[in-house]
């Protein structure tokens, strides 16, 4: 890896735990104003101060975020699909490599859709922004979207996903959590984080996700609605930093949330 992308890479993944928490807010750019999400400058605001990145598309970095941000940037650069739309994996590089640059991003992220008729044309994708990231120093985050189909969620299917991003030059990949995910980990030669999906029941479900994936291997967590959707979105983030950062149990993060 050259400099700029190892120091990219750094700033992401914390040298000293090899760990990290980002918090996704990008969910917009193909659901539009998710609970909670109508005005994300305000929900992420007292946020920030936990996370160690901001994955989200330009649209809302622009309009809804303060530039004097400290927080490194995860850019969104794909879309072109809608939740209505006909084809939720008919996906894109709508995002292009300069303006990830102008906007001081430290990875781009792009979403393949494995096994749907347009995985073709996203893995291409992802090739294309491999090469733009590897000339400009800018690390890219695969994700390994599932669309509607959430029961695609198996270690078999994203262990195959996880693989083919990783091997097309994904610097860092992001997939869900999953019965054996240590087989979905030992394929993988990057960083894989994982998403918390839609929001679970209690706040201890999304402690546990976090604890069970970060025991099984992963690097870190990309969390978006089980954070900030939560009654107590600050606590939450905290007690996930707390799991993944500092290896604490499901006890000592629940202590945080008091619950
Ligand atoms: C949407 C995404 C989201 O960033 C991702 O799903 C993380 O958010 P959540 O924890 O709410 O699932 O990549 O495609």
């Amino acid at each position: 890896m050259d400099w700029g992308m190892k120091n990219r890479m750094s700033r992401l993944i914390r040298p000293e735990t090899g760990r990290a928490v980002w918090l996704a807010i990008d969910h917009g750019y193909f659901l539009g104003p998710l609970s909670k999400l109508e005005d994300p400058g305000k929900t992420v605001k007292p946020l920030l101060a936990y996370t160690d990145a901001i994955m989200l598309t330009r649209g809302v970095l622009r309009n809804c975020i303060s530039a004097d941000l400290k927080v490194p940037i995860i850019l969104r650069v794909s879309g072109g699909n809608s939740i209505v739309g006909p084809a939720l994996s008919d996906e894109g590089i709508q995002t292009c490599m300069e303006e990830a640059i102008r906007l001081n991003a430290s990875a781009v992220a792009f979403s393949i859709y494995v096994g749907t008729k347009h995985e073709h044309n996203t893995l291409m994708a992802l090739g294309e922004l491999v090469n733009e990231g590897q000339r400009y120093g800018i690390p890219v985050l695969a994700v390994t979207a599932v669309g509607k189909e959430l029961e695609k969620r198996d270690a078999r299917y994203l262990a195959l996903s996880c693989r083919i991003a990783a091997e097309l030059g994904a610097q860092a990949v992001k997939t869900y959590y999953c019965e054996d995910f240590k087989e979905v980990v030992k394929g993988c030669p990057v960083p894989l984080v994982i998403a918390g999906g839609p929001k679970l029941k209690t706040k201890l479900d999304a402690l546990h996700l976090a604890y069970d994936a970060i025991s099984e291997g992963a690097a870190g967590l990309d969390m978006g609605r089980n954070i900030w959707q939560s009654d107590n979105a600050v606590g939450m983030i905290k007690a996930i930093k707390r799991i993944v950062h500092d290896n604490a149990s499901i006890k000592e993060a629940a202590k945080l949330l008091k619950i």
